[in-house]
């Protein structure tokens, strides 16, 4: 039951030329356009789709506002298809449509889907970075970038009020590997078929769509994306930083289809060696940040192992 990563995004959007314009600027490829109907296709083979909210074909809105209708996660072939349907419909509705794919509702209510998603190997692109001791690039400038080119999905964030009906069900059932814990915070899970540091997050809270982080090469790329995005006007999140947890680095930009979209790069890549660790959010979060507005610009090291077996994230709360 190999979940290879997310598929397809597909946005419910109350202005969606201007929700299309802005994945435009941020460096993805439209596949198909068609009034108010935009599909984009990222290198990978995944797709971010802008329909209009009141779109009739959409799925019915989990959220209220702009947002996510729908996230299709990708399984590599019809086996792996069949056997989530089976684990699927122990318990819940589950309708499979003419092509193929999978639809049921998360314990959450986050409306989620499954097909077959042959990833397509990415151009290698060589970044030779020097130092002032390791100069590993002569009489050769650096690789340019004027835009950003995100090639992959790489998470989706949620808040939820039940985080740990959400383990059950994606860490329990489809076999998602829990990656770290933020205490009290929420959950970084990884899907079995993927390696980067995590592909969901679920945060403790009231149900909204938080973020959708798409992967760049570099943090060349990256900065190139966000200036070019500022340039168009478009309103940034809380500036350049790195997560300490995951080591991502970071640029989000506000999303006139809902919640942010973030480039993404030089994140850390796990297999299933990888120890799970138990954080305190503000250290975990933000190690150095624009705009900090949480635990100072230095909150104290506060990070342990996480138990095995994991505890129930309700129990771990703040003490
Ligand atoms: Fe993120």
């Amino acid at each position: 039951m190999a979940i290879n990563g997310i598929e397809t995004v597909i946005f419910g959007a109350s202005e969606p030329a201007k929700a299309a314009q802005f994945f435009k600027d941020f460096g993805l490829t439209v596949q198909r356009s068609e009034g108010d109907k935009t599909d984009f296709r990222l290198a990978e083979g995944s797709h971010v789709k802008i329909r209009a909210a009141g779109d009739p074909a959409l799925p019915p809105a989990f959220l209220p506002g702009d947002g996510p209708r729908e996230v299709i996660w990708g399984v590599d072939d019809e086996a792996s298809l069949r056997e989530v349907e089976t684990e699927l419909r122990r318990d819940r509705e589950v309708v499979r449509d003419s092509e193929g794919t999978l639809r049921c509702v998360d314990p959450n209510g986050i409306r989620i889907g499954f097909r077959i998603f042959k990833r397509q190997p990415l151009e290698p692109v060589a970044t030779v970075e020097n130092t002032l001791t390791s100069r590993d690039r002569w009489n050769t400038p650096r690789r340019w970038y004027d835009r950003a080119e995100p090639k992959l999905i790489q998470h989706v964030v949620f808040a939820v009020p039940d985080v740990d009906a959400a383990l059950d069900f994606y860490v329990g059932r489809l076999k998602f590997r829990i990656s770290d814990m933020s205490r009290g915070r929420g959950v970084f899970l990884r899907a079995q078929g993927r390696n980067e540091h995590h592909n969901l997050f679920f945060l403790k809270n009231q149900l909204s769509f938080n973020h959708m982080a798409l992967g760049v090469d570099s943090i060349d790329e990256l900065m190139a994306g966000a200036n070019h995005m500022q340039r168009q006007g478009w309103k940034a999140g809380v500036g350049f930083g790195r997560h300490r947890i995951s080591s991502i680095v970071f640029f989000y930009m506000k999303s006139p289809a809902g919640g942010e979209v973030e480039y993404a790069a030089d994140g850390d890549y796990l297999d299933d060696d990888w120890k799970p660790s138990l954080w305190n959010p503000a250290y975990g979060n933000q190690h150095w940040i624009g705009e900090a507005k949480e635990g100072g610009s230095k909150p104290a090291p506060d990070v342990e192992p996480l138990p095995t077996p994991v505890p129930r994230f309700g129990a771990l709360l703040p003490t």
